[in-house]
């Protein structure tokens, strides 16, 4: 199924090896928060050490605005690291030139550097050629293991492997296996689940699936623009006036594929504490807002993931940051948990979701990718992957 050369197909033995991952996590007063990534790029890491390989890891980290900014350093994900593998891990404080280029010749077989932010340098997202050379000047040879930056064409990720052998990491490999299986390949009935804020972000993914899968659940803020572009008034719920005329087109096409909410939580105003209310969907009593699917919409889409082979969710139902409206969002990840499919889960907000309802374990595949994820739903094809050698 993964068509491309994982580092299982390559000698490393003595060879200075250069990996991107995705470190971009969140850091706080120089220390890291939730470390999913920086766990998920461990087998890579790990499997080239005990290989005889020098390890240089480079990422971006957030989005700094064309130059070094402290606030962005990998400095403290390094540290992290040196704790996770329990043994030192170097720093070199620039990705390119001769800081950098002292540092990976220093490295010797067994030891693992860490490169500062990528992204300090603007040519990284422009995808230049000169750092891209610079970048492949540190090593012997390329490994991708950035899933979560796979969608970005940019030096590290992508213009790298046009100056060196060019190969897939675990993460990269497994991500791509679970999510292009549960695209291409499903068990069926696949079902989708999309939730979240936008239709405006995801119009190419239903589009998409509405080609592939069996039942597109809707919930989050993009219902409610699909509920006016049906002709409810929806008050002050979020909505995408913009788009109505696409909504309408995907409504029509999705014909019974495209399952809309049978009833929601409404709430007189935007907070935590805001009064509730659960009405069937229809129009929305002036002054009120949705801010979560109803529980007859839970047991409706519940009853449609029981019998499901596959299932894929991106986004949350509801407004699930406030306890009282993330009832629709818990019940939902209890129902993908529940249903016995293959399941696979993307996107910060939902990963979030199915970590606090305490059922990660219960899901088959939880994606480290957010946009990356989000494009192969769309059926993209992602630079990062397609730089690699063929098998
Ligand atoms: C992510 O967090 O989705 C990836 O690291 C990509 O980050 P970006 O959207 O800033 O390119």
């Amino acid at each position: 199924m993964f068509s491309k050369k994982t580092v299982r197909d390559m000698d490393v033995k003595g060879k200075k090896v250069f990996v991107r991952v995705d470190f971009n996590v969140p850091v706080k007063d120089g220390v890291v928060g939730d470390d999913t990534r920086v766990q998920a790029a461990l087998p890579t890491i790990r499997y080239l050490l005990e290989n005889g390989a020098a390890v240089i890891l480079a990422s971006h980290l957030g989005r700094p605005k064309g130059g070094p900014d402290p606030k962005f350093s990998l400095k403290p994900v390094a540290d992290h690291l040196s704790k996770l593998l329990a043994m030192p891990v170097a720093f070199a404080e620039d990705c390119i030139g001769p800081v950098a280029e002292k540092a990976a010749k220093a490295l010797k077989p067994g030891q693992v550097l860490v490169l500062e932010n990528t992204r300090f340098h603007p040519e990284e997202e422009k995808n230049g050629v000169e750092m891209s050379e610079a970048l492949a000047g540190l090593a012997d040879v390329f490994v991708n293991d950035a899933f979560g930056s796979a969608h970005r064409a940019h030096a590290s990720t992508a213009g790298i492997a046009a100056f060196l052998p060019s190969v897939a990491g675990f993460l990269m490999e497994k991500e791509i296996q679970y999510l292009g299986q549960a695209i291409d390949d499903p068990k069926r009935p696949f079902v989708a689940i999309l939730g979240g804020a936008k239709i405006s972000d995801k119009i190419g993914v239903i589009r998409n699936l509405l080609q592939k899968a069996d039942a597109i659940l809707v919930g989050g803020g993009m219902a409610n623009t699909f509920f006016k572009a049906e002709g409810y008034p929806v008050a002050d719920s979020l909505v995408e006036d913009e788009v109505l005329d696409t909504a309408r087109e995907l409504l029509a096409d999705g014909k019974t594929k495209l399952r809309l909410p049978v009833d929601m939580v409404i709430a007189d105003k935007f907070d935590a504490e805001a009064a509730a209310r659960t009405m069937p969907a229809g129009p929305v009593p002036v002054g009120w807002r949705i801010l979560d699917i109803g529980p007859d919409t839970v047991k409706a889409y519940a009853k449609t993931l029981k019998g499901a082979g596959t299932v894929v969710w991106n986004g949350p139902m509801g407004v699930f940051e406030f306890p009282r409206f993330a009832v629709g969002t818990f019940g939902v990840a209890k129902a993908v948990a529940d249903s016995g499919a293959v399941s696979v889960v993307g996107g910060g907000d939902s990963v979030a979701a199915i970590n606090e309802s305490g059922l990660a374990d219960k899901i088959t595949h939880i994606s480290t990718g957010g946009g990356a994820s989000l494009e192969m739903l769309e059926g993209l094809t992602l630079p990062g992957v397609a730089a690699l050698l063929d098998k």
